[in-house]
């Protein structure tokens, strides 16, 4: 079978019209997307990738499986470490309660040019869809060399525990389909930037926040997140597959980078050697 000339040949287009943003069904889409992301602050697009790109996807990411960088993080929901605890409030409160990550990452530099999620990732059609969902334009892909597209790893018995997200907005892409668990729960627009709603945000670690959502991790689903000001988990990943998600970066200036250090420790050591070649510098 010969390969599609285009990304666009992976996405269930018939669904999804994403590479003609004139199409009065993209409008519709795009409307669509926007009125999820103000109301729950996530739109979910199932079945964004047609069978057949699933399973490839699913292949090419289960074959990097072992490339894997594992990290165990303990961190409140505001991304502090233990040793920055603001005793200022009082105990219990949100921001004295820490949780245990287990969690790996696939760096960008380890995904290779000829793999349909590098392809997706780098075909404008896709940029500029997202960039309409989200109203941000003109928008680009992240430009750092391991941050720019991941993939993020829970293996089974792994989860990701309450945070913020620290960027404002990003795409995932289902890969695989885990047997049991991985739910993302999400606090929808629990605080802004003008009011923490502390109290809020106890509900929702308590499970009595009204917006919590739920949604499965299905291979082939296209979520557009903003994680900024919801309060998310991943669930406690069950059975043996793993659950793998791509993690579209984004940003509205072009060549972001990020520091050689903030690399290294969240990559791991290999990375070290890398960047003194200036392997990430522009
Ligand atoms: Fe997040």
């Amino acid at each position: 079978m010969a390969e599609p000339a285009t990304p666009a040949a992976w996405i269930d287009l018939e669904r999804y019209p994403v590479h003609d943003l004139t199409d009065p069904r993209t409008r519709a889409l795009i409307a669509r997307c926007r009125a999820e992301l103000d109301s729950q602050a996530f739109a979910v697009l199932h079945d964004f990738l047609t069978p057949g790109a699933v399973a490839r996807f699913w292949q090419e990411a289960m074959a990097l499986h072992d490339r894997t960088a594992r990290r165990e993080v303990v961190r409140s929901a505001y991304l502090d470490t233990p040793d920055q605890e603001d005793t200022s409030f009082p105990e219990g409160h949100p921001r004295r309660q820490f949780f245990r990550t287990w969690w790996g990452v696939v760096a960008d530099d380890l995904i290779p040019d000829d793999h349909w999620l590098r392809q997706l990732y780098q075909w404008d059609g896709l940029t500029a869809f997202v960039a309409e969902a989200l109203q941000v334009r003109p928008l680009y892909r992240h430009a750092d060399r391991f941050q720019a597209l991941n993939i993020n790893v829970l293996n089974p018995g792994d989860e990701q525990a309450w945070h913020f997200d620290d960027m404002d907005f990003v795409v995932l892409l289902y890969l695989t389909t885990p047997e049991g668990g991985g739910d993302l729960e999400c606090a929808s627009l629990v605080r802004s930037d003008d009011d923490p709603n502390y109290d809020g945000v106890a509900c929702a670690f308590e499970g009595t926040y009204e917006r919590l959502h739920r949604r499965s991790a299905r291979a082939g689903t296209l979520t557009i997140m903003r994680g900024h000001h919801s309060v998310h988990r991943v669930l406690p990943v069950e059975g043996s597959v793993p659950r793998l998600t791509a993690v579209l970066a984004y940003d509205r200036i072009p060549d972001k980078r990020e520091r050689d250090d903030l690399n290294i420790q969240m990559y791991g050591e290999r990375v070290r050697a890398k960047v003194a070649t200036g392997f990430n510098r522009g």
